[in-house]
């Protein structure tokens, strides 16, 4: 939620800015704002709406300081509009700042300096930033060159809440200072220049060499000079960390959207999440080490996360449990961190994130290393905070993933979990050999197979033609078919505005059933032999009553009164979400394309939640 973007060098900081904030317009689309230093006095310049739109302010493109602050807003306190748009400045127009995060005692602090004789001008939680950095510098009589940095410090001990923020001042036109807590910032070092930004692919086509940060550091930054402070401004020193992504990767390329490319992307995604792991008899997994005595004696096993991620979860529900015999709940990262969960140092807690900074999942973490959980974290970012605070972190090997709906983070996500579940099978000991070496087979199958799915893009692009007008569908499924329902459903919500329930096939009589009328629209997903006759048993309940079914099957299946069937390759049901969410991908997409909506960029959405 939220972008953050800044540049101090030699060359026009406004184009930089701005070109980094459109990279960053996943995390907000509300309002956007830039400040540079022209001629020892800050210049400020915002709007309400999308990034380009301050391609409409007048004098944008005269700005010509080299030094600047810029930020795409999700509004969280404040309606969006110009006033709230950040940057925010004190009084006195000596200092700006952008923020990302929530000041949760704002309220306080501006009773507080509105006592000292302050007024605001917004109604966001930031505005108190700008004012209590003015109010220390002003009550500092030590007149040196690290007076603005002392005046941040002090500002940053008031505040309570999560935030990465950005300060230019106009009494040093050669230094900008960012500081970070529970929310991500990472610094690009270049030559005789330095960016800032929320994320690594934003900048990545200007260096690709970063710092990362840790919560409560406080950064200096001049032209040729980073210098890291601790939250008692003692020096620091950190690591500069090369990273391996391409530009490229961050570009859209041949494709219409990011989401399309990213659809498209799958197959690699997988292979690269694969990497070495299943090349040996012993499966091994970098960064993790957990001995047998230790698994053995596991009670139970937590999955957390949000959104898409818990969708990856549940899946891995199925895997673990069938594989590990280990009992398995997976929870909303939202809802677990406030139920007091049952937990002990014999519970395995593992926490899905693509981006590796949503906030509620990082607190989940935090609340189970404190209960004597160890935890495993998965996540698409090197470096992210996620991975910082968990005992062990696992990668999925996604590349960056820039629109809002996530496709190829899932289905990785997907992957290294059976991965994960078959290594701690191998290490239990408690599973037949034959039926791991089996799943890793048809593990290394599926980023073919995924191929195989993409070219039937078509026949499901037809449908969404079909359907796009609707106001209402169903997604049914029986065990991981319904697990992988959730997320089709979830897909087709995020990007087309269309309501859909997924629902247990089984289910469905207990009552949604009544919902179903002529012509309402059900997509049911079968790819366990097992389960095809109870689950055709079902739909031929909706189809009865005039529903409109696609039916996305491994089976072989007679057509008995489906509007369409997509047929996908056979693989281990345990995987077999990896295949049949790639037409409930595409058909969100297409639906999402007819009815004319920015698929990358979904009303109300934000692709990395890093406020509660
Ligand atoms: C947001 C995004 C979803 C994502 C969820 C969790 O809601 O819009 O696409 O699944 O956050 O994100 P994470 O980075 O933790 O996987």
């Amino acid at each position: 939620m939220c972008g953050i973007v800044g540049y101090i060098g030699n060359k026009k900081a406004s184009p930089i800015l701005i070109n980094g904030l459109l990279r960053l317009e996943y995390r907000g689309y509300d309002s956007a704002g830039i400040a540079t230093i022209e001629e020892n006095e800050i210049s400020v310049m915002k709007n309400q709406g999308r990034v380009n739109s301050l391609y409409e302010l007048e004098g944008i493109n005269d700005l010509k300081g080299t030094i600047g602050i810029a930020h795409t807003r999700w509004a969280t306190h404040g309606k969006p509009s110009k006033e709230n748009s950040h940057p925010h400045q004190d009084n006195s127009n000596s200092f700006a700042v952008v923020h990302n995060g929530i000041i949760e005692n704002y309220n306080e602090l501006r009773e507080f300096l509105t006592e000292k004789g302050y007024n605001f001008l917004s109604n966001t939680d930031t505005e108190v930033i700008p004012n209590l950095i003015h109010y220390y510098f002003n009550k500092d009589e030590n007149n040196d060159e690290n007076r603005i940095l002392r005046a941040v410090k002090s500002a940053c001990s008031d505040l309570i809440g999560s935030y990465a923020i950005e300060i230019l001042s106009k009494y040093n036109k050669n230094n900008m200072i960012v500081v970070r807590k529970d929310s991500p910032l990472v610094i690009g070092k270049g030559n005789g220049e330095n960016y800032i930004s929320s994320d690594i692919p934003a900048i990545l086509s200007y260096t690709k060499d970063f710092y990362l940060l840790d919560d409560n550091e406080i950064v200096k930054l001049s032209r040729n000079k980073v210098m890291f402070y601790d939250e008692n401004l003692k020096e620091i020193q950190k690591p500069v960390k090369s990273i391996e992504w391409g530009a490229s990767s961050a570009e859209k390329g041949e494709y219409a959207d990011f989401m399309l490319k990213e659809i498209y992307e799958q197959p690699k995604a997988i292979r690269e999440t694969i990497g070495a792991k299943l090349d040996n008899g012993i499966i091994e997994i970098q960064g993790l080490s957990l001995d047998r005595e230790y698994i053995k004696s596991l009670n139970k096993i937590y999955i957390i996360a949000c959104g898409t991620a818990m969708h990856a979860g549940l899946v891995a529900k199925t895997i673990f449990e069938k594989l590990c015999k280990i009992p398995v709940e997976v929870d909303i990262a939202s809802e677990f961190r406030y139920r007091n969960p049952l937990i002990d140092e014999n519970t395995l807690s593992i926490y899905i994130t693509q981006s590796g900074e949503t906030a509620d999942t990082i607190a989940a973490l935090k609340l189970a290393k404190s209960k004597k959980s160890k935890t495993i974290a998965i996540s698409n970012v090197i470096g992210s905070s996620i991975t910082r605070e968990a005992d062990y972190s696992i990668y999925t090997h996604a590349g960056p993933e820039i629109a809002v709906a996530s496709t190829k983070a899932y289905t990785s996500q997907v992957i290294l979990l059976a991965i994960l579940g078959m290594y701690f099978a191998q290490k239990l000991g408690k599973t037949d050999k034959e039926i791991i070496s089996n799943l890793k087979k048809d593990i290394l199958q599926l980023p073919n197979q995924i191929e195989e799915v993409l070219k039937s893009s078509d026949k499901v692009k037809q449908f969404a033609k079909k359907v796009y007008k609707e106001k209402d569908m169903f997604f049914l499924g029986r065990g991981v078919d319904y697990a992988v329902s959730m997320e089709g459903s979830l897909k087709l919500k995020e990007i087309s505005y269309i309501h859909s329930e997924s629902y247990a096939a089984g289910e469905l009589k207990h009552g949604p059933i009544a919902l179903i009328e002529n012509n309402i629209t059900v997509i049911i997903t079968m790819t366990n032999s097992k389960l095809v006759e109870k689950s055709i048993s079902n739909v031929q309940e909706v189809i009865t009553r005039g529903a409109k079914v696609l039916a996305i099957t491994s089976e072989e299946i007679k057509n008995n009164g489906f509007e369409e069937i997509i047929k996908i390759p056979k693989t281990n049901p345990l995987i077999s979400p990896v295949l049949s969410v790639i037409p409930m991908q595409i058909l969100a997409y297409y639906i999402s394309k007819e009815k004319g909506l920015d698929v990358d960029k979904p009303r109300n959405l934000a692709k990395s939640v890093t406020v509660e």
